[in-house]
């Protein structure tokens, strides 16, 4: 089976209350592709998903499927698998008795149900739970069972709704990478909605960055990450240095506590940077300032530096040098390192 090429075509979805949670969404997700929809709460995440699912029709707009207008059709009709936050299962079925209900729907044989069963949850980490009930079954092993139910009638397209937010932060990066290998190994087509960054980097083939019901950025992790479209994206996708730009000097751009290097020809008003690009020297930098507070966090250190800006710098250093607060600290920064931004 060739995996299925979903588009979205001009797309917009208002509400009866003038609620306008999706506007002008032209989206091409690649067969095979996993595409994470990351984003704040309310910007449209869920409503993408529902229009891709057909739990949502669009006031304006199309959805394909291949080649095929699916707008019209609901999602009996349109060959969807999804998996939620709060993982909706049957609680008086049991493990086996979920799975295999879409297939009894449609009409599949015994025979064929309990094998497809078996294979599913060997496929989730759940060999021999099919006789268990639900109510025995711990968070991460129900969203295991969501996601087998979800899978069981082969469908086109696999939609995952957030599902692994409702689960502790070890489990949730144990069960992120399964996932991720089982999609790999699926080559389904799938659509993973997230407000976790980290999640969306580790899981997206590409990342759509959303915006109140826009599209902010469609791009892969590391240009998102690298090359983040505006301040918005840059912001939401892990912490941000800015600096004011007073003057061009002769070798860069003089800023609050020093002088950056900057070979560009524009002289930007405002340029940015990583924490994890700043670098704590002996004592020569391109910034000088004093340590506000320095937190350890195993692998790395992050420092909060005064340089006379508005703001503290952040600092993500990986030497985990334990400095006084307020000793004197000096900076360096590769100008590749450093960046502009469109509003
Ligand atoms: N059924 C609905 N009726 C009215 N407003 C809705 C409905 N569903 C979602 N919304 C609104 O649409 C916007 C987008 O919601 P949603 O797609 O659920 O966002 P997300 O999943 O990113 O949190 C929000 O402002 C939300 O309040
Ligand atoms: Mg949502």
């Amino acid at each position: 089976m060739t995996a299925i090429t979903l588009r979205l075509k001009g797309c917009r979805k208002a509400f009866a209350d003038g609620t306008v949670a999706v506007q002008n969404l032209d989206l091409t997700i690649e067969g095979g592709e996993t595409l994470a929809i990351l984003g704040p709460s309310g910007c449209g995440k869920t409503t993408t998903l529902r229009l891709i699912a057909g739990l949502e029709r669009p006031d304006v707009g199309q959805v394909f499927f291949g080649d095929t207008d699916v707008t019209r059709l609901p999602i009996e009709r349109r060959d969807v698998g999804m998996v939620f936050q709060n993982y909706a299962l049957f609680p008086n079925l049991d493990v086996a008795g979920n799975i295999v209900y879409g297939l009894k729907v449609r009409g599949i044989a015994p025979a064929e149900r309990n094998k497809r069963c078996d294979e599913l949850l060997e496929l989730v980490g759940l060999p021999h739970h099919g006789q268990r009930s639900i109510h025995e079954l711990s968070g991460g092993q129900r969203q295991r069972v969501a996601l087998a139910r979800a899978l069981a009638p082969r469908p086109k397209v696999l939609l995952l709704d957030e599902p692994l937010a409702a689960l502790d932060a070890q489990l949730r990066e144990r069960l992120r990478s399964e996932l991720d290998q089982l999609l790999r190994g699926l080559g389904i087509t799938s659509v993973f909605v997230t407000h976790d960054q980290g999640e969306a980097m580790a899981l997206g083939d590409r990342i759509l960055v959303m915006e109140q019901g826009r599209i902010a950025q469609l791009a892969s992790p590391r240009e998102i990450y690298q090359q983040p479209a505006n301040a918005f994206v840059a912001g939401f996708v892990g912490n941000l240095n800015a600096f004011s730009v007073i003057d061009r000097t002769a070798h860069g751009l003089k800023v609050c506590g020093g002088e950056l290097p900057w070979h560009e020809p524009q002289l930007p008003a405002t340029v940015y940077c990583r924490p994890e690009h700043l670098q704590v020297m002996e004592s020569e930098g391109h910034l000088h300032g004093h340590l506000v507070a320095q937190f350890f966090q195993g692998a790395q250190s992050r420092l909060l530096v005064d340089v006379g800006g508005p703001q503290p710098l952040l600092v993500d250093s990986r030497d985990n040098l334990l400095h006084a607060v307020g000793a004197p600290i000096a900076l360096a920064i590769a100008p590749h390192t450093l960046f502009t931004l469109h509003a």
